[in-house]
């Protein structure tokens, strides 16, 4: 049986994109159940529904306060049958209650080598702070921004000349590859938590290690 997935962004949506367009393969073991955004006006809303898949906004400035916010999202997520939530680019901090009740099921993806570089501006501050190898994470969500067992990452070279804008594109592409892959280990159930460390039980190659001088 395929897990039901639901996505739930705040803006364009390149990455709910990438899990779409990798959930359409018949043997990935995640489908789509549900596209949510807390910002009526996102972009990524509209080409969900154009693919046929159920959407809703909820526009969380309609809410008296974050509980009645993500009471609204819960629910919303069992009346589609969500069993795993992926976060894309959603913009809204999720509260204990909420992290705990889809605890090792709600997963996120964040434009940094975690635990470098939480919260925003990840590409600007990496540059600043002489950083020649920068990337992305998909992780398991906690209560503290950013944090929580890291399920993938993928690293990219910073080049000369590069800007916040030209490595978060190159980020983006990389991000665009390991949410599918995070998605797919978990969803195949193969996932374990010990120590607040997850663990796939799988056999992957892994690559030699990239490494980067500073030149320029
Ligand atoms: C991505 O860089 C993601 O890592 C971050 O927000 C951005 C969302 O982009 N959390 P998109 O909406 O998926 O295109």
């Amino acid at each position: 049986m395929k897990k039901r997935t639901a996505i739930l962004i705040s803006g364009r949506g390149s990455n709910m994109q990438s899990l779409v367009a990798a959930m359409h393969a018949s043997d990935f073991p995640a489908e789509p159940a549900i596209v949510i955004s807390n910002r009526p006006e996102a972009l990524g809303l509209s080409w969900a529904a154009e693919q046929g898949i159920p959407t809703l906004a909820i526009d969380h400035r309609q809410y008296a306060n974050r509980m009645a916010f993500e009471a609204r999202l819960h629910q919303a997520l069992l009346d589609h049958g969500a069993e795993i939530v992926c976060l894309a680019g959603f913009m809204r901090l999720l509260t204990g209650s909420f992290v705990d009740r889809w605890r090792d099921r709600l997963m996120n993806i964040h434009p940094s080598l975690l635990p470098s570089f939480p919260g925003l501006d990840t590409h600007q501050r990496a540059l600043d702070a002489g950083a020649l190898i920068v990337g992305c994470t998909v992780h398991f969500v906690r209560t503290e921004m950013d944090s929580g067992p890291i399920l993938a990452q993928a690293a990219i070279a910073v080049l000369p000349g590069d800007t916040a804008e030209s490595l978060a594109a190159r980020v983006l592409e990389a991000e665009h590859q390991i949410y599918p892959l995070a998605l797919r280990l978990v969803a195949s159930g193969g996932v374990r938590v010990e120590n607040e460390t997850a663990i796939f039980d799988t056999d992957v190659v892994v690559p030699l290690p990239l490494i980067v001088p500073r030149i320029g």
